[in-house]
């Protein structure tokens, strides 16, 4: 089975190919960072222009260099929520057009089920295939979950966040110290040669029951630190101990939410094996190497998409849209993008503002 993915929910114009044996035939990736960088963060009405002008010419690249023709296809996958509604119309538009024209079936995939599928078509460390259940933390510019991932189309919601995601915190605290955009990378750039205990950082619900997450209030702690910092420009010394208490700090919320959440998923289910970390965030070596180490003082195994999968792309939407075909669900053309889309249903909408699922 070959499927052409397209992902157009954010700032990355992505097309992909993937097929049913775990291989990426292509996965082209265009971001628009140059066009938000004014900004200081995505501008939805620009990226839904950007996405417009780029997308036939990145699908018919990501077929080229998959080197075939859409008569090879078994399906066209994309991302039909959640995210910025103008890029997903974008993307689904796209992928309706080439379904109708070449009579292929549409599959709307979920960005998130997206994130949450990766490690599986990337596989463990010896490429062996991950199987149902595992534990997944998901991490993003826009959300931060833990899930317990049962199926495809079958996800468990233990905890999430009650006001910032993680992301976002990451990308705020990198604004505020003037580290440029995007905010993340930077931010553990310059974690790289801190000092991760000379500032004092919060550890929001860090000992607390459950597994949820708050960041609003490490990201005002990080504001305030700076402010109490001597006036004139933030010293490159400063900056890398606030970015390196900040890692820290998230690090610390983090493991203790997973240790919870492992609890729970261990008592459900047994038989599971496996953390996966993925999204955006999953990009962060430090974050990578602590959720390994907790791995290993739970006698779990540790999984993460290779760095370039975490962040998004195409090749992960392929990857769901084949899993979903494989199940035979799939969308029709009158399938409408969805801006607000929870992978768990029957979980209780998040407490926070401004949470997209
Ligand atoms: O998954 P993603 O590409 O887009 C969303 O679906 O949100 O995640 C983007 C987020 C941004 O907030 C970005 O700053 C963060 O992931 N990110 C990182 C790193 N790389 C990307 N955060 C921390 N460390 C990184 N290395
Ligand atoms: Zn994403």
């Amino acid at each position: 089975m070959i499927v052409l993915g397209i992902e157009s929910s954010c700032d990355e114009t992505a097309a992909a190919v993937v097929t049913d044996q775990r291989a990426v035939l292509s996965n082209e990736v265009l971001s628009q960072l140059d066009a938000h960088r004014p900004y200081g963060g995505v501008v939805p009405e620009i990226a839904a222009r950007a996405h417009l002008d780029a997308i036939d010419r990145i699908t018919a690249r990501a077929m080229e260099k998959a080197n075939i023709g859409f008569s090879d296809l078994d399906a066209v996958a994309a991302t039909g929520g959640p995210g910025l509604i103008g890029g997903v119309l974008v993307g689904v538009m796209t992928a309706k057009a080439i379904a109708a024209v070449h009579n292929l079936p549409f599959i709307g995939v979920n960005h998130l089920e997206g994130h949450a599928l990766t490690v599986r078509l990337t596989g463990d460390r010896d490429n062996k295939e991950i199987s149902f259940p595992y534990l997944l933390l998901l991490v993003s510019g826009g959300h931060c979950q833990l899930l317990i991932v049962k199926a495809a189309g079958s996800y468990k919601r233990l905890g999430t966040t009650i006001d910032d995601a993680l992301g976002e915190a990451f990308d705020k605290s990198a604004k505020m110290l003037g580290l440029g955009y995007p905010g993340g990378p930077a931010l553990e750039q310059w974690a790289r040669h801190g000092d991760p205990v000379r500032f004092d950082l919060p550890r929001p619900l860090k000992g607390r029951a459950g597994c949820d997450f708050s960041f609003s209030g490490l990201k005002t702690k990080v504001r305030q630190t700076i402010e109490q910092l001597p006036e004139g420009p933030i010293s490159d010394r400063d900056k890398s101990d606030i970015c390196a208490a900040f890692q820290n700090a998230a690090g610390d919320v983090l493991i203790d939410r997973c240790n919870n959440a492992i609890d729970r998923f261990l008592s459900d289910h047994p038989e599971g094996t496996h953390l996966v970390v993925s999204g955006g965030v999953a990009a962060n070596q430090s974050i990578r190497s602590r959720l390994a180490a907790l791995c290993k003082a739970r006698d779990l195994s540790f999984a993460a998409p290779p760095v370039h999968l975490c962040t998004d792309n195409a090749a992960m939407i392929a990857w769901a849209g084949l899993e979903r075909l494989q199940k035979g669900d799939v969308d029709d053309l009158s399938f409408r993008p969805r801006p607000r889309w929870p992978l768990d249903p029957d979980a209780p909408a998040a407490l926070g503002g401004g949470v997209k699922a």
